[in-house]
């Protein structure tokens, strides 16, 4: 029978895009203080810098010769560039990661859903499908992937659900970055599934200069874990780490359930290791 661990580390980064340049084991020092640190590894997407399967299979092969845990990833932006989306999630596939589109998937009792996300803008400052076709066709996007992400969420029976996205789903997350280009940063549509659901926490990159932390409207923690984020805050340990309980309410302590009383979704129990 399975061992189920009481206490999962999450660790999650976005945004490494390994490029057509990166010397062959860069990234070894990297996976290998993951494996060492954490039982489940998020990628939160721009995986490749140019979309190319070629940095695909050079990432591929250094996830397969450091990463010692499962690992679950969405693709971004950048891993469409070339048109090779399909290429790049199958050479991942092959090499372990769980791809997650729309998908979901349990590891240690934890569920994942994921999805790229899009962008469009948040609050009432949102793009609406209104006028030219093209406008409503980029909204559709938006909306499209925030139904991708309901479903994969419908579908977890996991007490610990976790979202994680490219796109950003809170305007909180992308503060820092040039205001002319919140909008194509991410779109307060995907906020909408998360707080339909028992969410955790969620994790997304995109914005590479941004806010490392924030949280929904209804207190969910967001964290944005852009590899250059990740660096500045984190410089001996680049990457975020997630602490997630998932032991079943009945059995958690008095005092976890009265902090967990306090907010139905147990947020609280979600603890940032440094
Ligand atoms: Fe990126
Ligand atoms: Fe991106």
């Amino acid at each position: 029978m399975a061992v189920v661990k009481e206490n999962v580390r999450v660790a999650a980064l976005g945004d490494i895009h390994h490029g057509k340049n990166a010397v062959s084991g860069s990234l070894q020092p990297l996976f290998a203080q993951i494996t060492e640190d954490a039982d489940i590894l998020v990628l939160c997407g721009d995986l490749t810098d140019y979309g190319h399967p070629d940095e695909a299979r050079a990432l591929a092969r250094e996830i397969t010769s450091s990463v010692r845990i499962p690992c679950v990833a969405v693709l971004g932006n950048h891993d469409f560039e070339s048109g090779q989306q399909a290429e790049i999630s199958k050479i991942l596939s092959d090499a372990g990661v769980v791809m997650l589109d729309g998908d979901s998937t349990e590891v240690h009792g934890i569920g994942f859903a994921g999805v790229k996300g899009f962008c469009g803008g948040f609050g009432r400052r949102a793009l609406g499908p209104w006028g030219e076709d093209i406008i409503k066709h980029f909204v559709r996007e938006a909306v499209d992937e925030a139904l991708k992400l309901e479903s994969a969420l419908a579908r977890l029976r996991t007490e610990r659900l976790v979202a994680v996205l490219h796109y950003s789903p809170i305007q909180g997350t992308v503060e820092g970055e040039p205001r002319e280009i919140f909008p194509f940063l991410g779109c307060s549509r995907l906020e909408e599934p998360i707080g339909r659901f028992p969410v955790s926490v969620v994790f997304h990159g995109h914005a590479h200069h941004g806010q490392a932390e924030g949280c929904t409207a209804a207190n969910v923690p967001v964290y944005n874990v852009s590899a250059s984020l990740m660096r500045e805050m984190f410089p001996d340990r680049p990457f975020r780490l997630v602490d997630i309980d998932t032991r079943p309410a009945q059995s958690r302590s008095d005092a976890v359930n009265r902090r967990a009383g306090s907010d139905r979704r147990g947020v609280d129990r979600i603890e940032v290791t440094k």
